[in-house]
């Protein structure tokens, strides 16, 4: 369907040129005094300097071809030139019956969808999720979803990073407490045993005791270098010891991942990429784009047109060894092949901006990526404590992943037990839902780029811009529509009558301009504060209508058809950022 606004703004354009100006200047947007009129149309002052009149003359002009007209129910020329526009409750009863029948409400998808690979999560293995990486597991499943709503094929890649050194610091510590395990025993030629030496849980005791030990001791640190590098010269004892280290820590993110809603398509990582680097590098080679500085191999990126100093992108260490960076070459290389995307989304921390922008400009360099494919990193800002500084626990070590979410639920559950309206078989799972949407509409409803603080009494209360708002108010209309003895249908809509109708409808009628904001922008909060302004405009239609006592059956019928298509609106926003619903809160 054609967007509301721009309905408008092409009978509004008609009306200029019927009147001998430009239709250009027609352009009409949602008024900012809504106290006044609906629309505004603010092409009458740049016309006065064109046609040389005044603009009032030019609004009059235009008004006057405008006289009449059943799209609107008011068109008034004001000083010094502006066109208020109110539309009529018949065009917009119609506008919005249509958004009820059609399919995803008439939102168009993309004339030019793409396939996109979606690098996002990017976990450690063996090291414990935190909430460091919440974000862009966040961020990134909610942008997977409004990519696909919009058409494109997008495979979402969690990028785990397997291959560097918490792995040699993992095999060394084990060695030293096991040192008996057939993987350490270089004259071993059987089988290695199925079972892994370790737990998760003594997994996540291992890898920070084996840090902590690297930091202090000089020769285990080194041990732990040699180790990575035996692994990935691929020693057969470590590579077995790799293997059981991935399948541990990959059911446990799988489950943590589950937890939070977030999925991926792929569960590639930065060992898939490594056999793709010595062809690479020996190809850049050949390019002539390579140099040697100070023993390293590199690609310089600078640019004339930088303003700032952009540092080469290395490839090869002094020492020999591939870095990030050149893990990310190659994973460009690999996803060209097996995906040929249109698109590489990265979603990270914005602290790794530099990183991506030298490996997008040496893809670019070595020809791994072709001129239409774009490269895209979204840096974020950080997830603050109330001090201000990055979020940690009250001891001040970092928070883990699932104390965080248990904290939540269990402040919710407290909330909901005391309000007494949910089933007590019912509190554990609405508490999680709560929980999530508390969560990720906290984190969502931030500009991306933007450091914001996590604050539990705000995200999780049930009035004000939250998550649990929204999710009240599709509770509450779910709850009328529940009582309602009839069956819910879409045409039986009416023109609206009251302000609260129309300024509901006019809400809805938004929805697209919304959604294509929050795609093309990469932005999810254009969702929320869209869904915010619904919820309101929802609450205060049902706040002015009696909707289960009114006498007049088709006038019923029509609230109610209203009331579904809002919360129909509302759920499929809430599941583009990622979270759902309970039945009762
Ligand atoms: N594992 C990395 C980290 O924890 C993030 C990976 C992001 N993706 C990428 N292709 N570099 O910082």
């Amino acid at each position: 369907m054609e967007k509301f606004v721009d309905l408008i703004s092409q009978r509004v354009s008609q009306a200029f040129q019927a009147a001998g100006f430009e239709p250009a200047f027609g352009r009409v947007t949602v008024s900012n005094r809504p106290d006044l009129c609906q629309y505004q149309c603010n092409g009458a002052m740049p016309a006065a300097k064109t046609y040389h009149r005044a603009p009032i003359q030019i609004a009059q002009a235009v008004a006057a071809q405008l006289e009449g007209d059943p799209m609107f129910a008011m068109v008034s020329a004001v000083n010094p030139g502006f066109l208020n526009l109110n539309v009529s409750p018949a065009f917009l009863r119609d506008y919005v019956a249509g958004m009820a029948q059609a399919e995803r409400f008439g939102v168009e998808s993309d004339p030019n969808p793409r396939t996109i690979v979606m690098d996002y999560g990017g976990p450690n293995v063996a090291k414990p999720l935190h909430v460091g990486h919440l974000r862009s597991a966040i961020i990134g499943e909610s942008l997977k979803r409004i990519n696909r709503y919009f058409g494109n094929q997008v495979i979402g890649d969690i990028h785990l990073g397997d291959w560097g050194l918490q792995m040699g610091l993992i095999i060394e510590e084990v060695r030293e407490r096991q040192p008996e395990l057939p993987y350490f025993d270089p004259a071993f030629s059987g089988e290695y045993p199925t079972e892994a030496p370790f737990t998760i849980s003594e997994l996540e005791e291992i890898y920070p005791c084996a840090s902590a030990k690297s930091k202090v001791d000089e020769d285990f640190a080194r041990r732990a270098h040699d180790a990575t590098f035996k692994l990935q010269q691929g020693d057969r004892g470590y590579r077995a010891m790799w293997e059981h280290i991935m399948r541990i820590s990959v059911a446990d993110l799988k489950k943590n991942y589950a937890n939070l809603n977030v999925s991926f398509d792929v569960w590639m990582g930065e060992s898939d990429a490594q056999p793709y680097i010595p062809p690479m590098i020996e190809d850049m080679k050949a390019k002539g784009i390579t140099m040697v500085s100070d023993g390293a191999l590199v690609i310089p990126v600078q640019e004339e047109s930088d303003s700032k100093e952009v540092p080469p992108c290395i490839l090869v260490k002094s020492d020999g060894a591939a870095i990030y960076a050149t893990t990310d070459l190659a994973t460009l290389v690999q996803r060209m092949q097996d995906f040929r995307p249109g698109k590489v989304l990265y979603l990270t921390d914005k602290r790794q901006a530099l990183h991506f922008e030298q490996v997008f400009r040496a893809a670019r360099k070595a020809g791994i990526v072709p001129p239409e494919t774009e490269l895209q990193h979204i840096g974020f800002g950080t997830m603050n404590g109330k001090d201000g500084k990055p979020f940690k626990t009250r001891a001040g070590g970092v928070m883990r992943l699932e104390t965080l979410i248990a904290e939540i639920t269990d402040y919710i559950r407290k909330k909901i037990t005391e309000n007494q309206v949910v089933d007590s078989s019912e509190v554990e799972d609405t508490a999680r839902l709560i929980a999530m949407a508390a969560l990720k509409y906290g984190d969502l409803s931030n500009q991306p780029t933007k450091d914001y603080i996590f604050d539990l009494e705000r995200f999780a209360a049930f009035e004000g811009n939250t998550g649990p708002y929204i999710l009240y108010t599709i509770v509450r209309i779910k709850s009328i529509l529940a009582k309602y003895p009839g069956r819910v249908q879409p045409d039986a809509l009416l023109a609206p009558e009251t302000k609260e109708a129309a300024d509901l409808m006019l809400a809805l009628t938004r929805c697209a301009d919304s959604l294509w904001q929050a795609y093309r922008d990469c932005a999810p909060n254009a969702i929320c504060a869209y869904i915010y302004e619904l919820a309101g405009a929802a609450n205060k239609f049902y706040h002015e209508t009696r909707i289960l006592t009114e006498p007049d059956a088709s006038k019923q019928a029509g609230y109610v058809a209203l009331m579904d298509l809002t919360r129909r609106v509302l759920e499929a926003c809430i599941d583009l950022l990622g979270f759902e619903a309970p039945e009762r809160m």
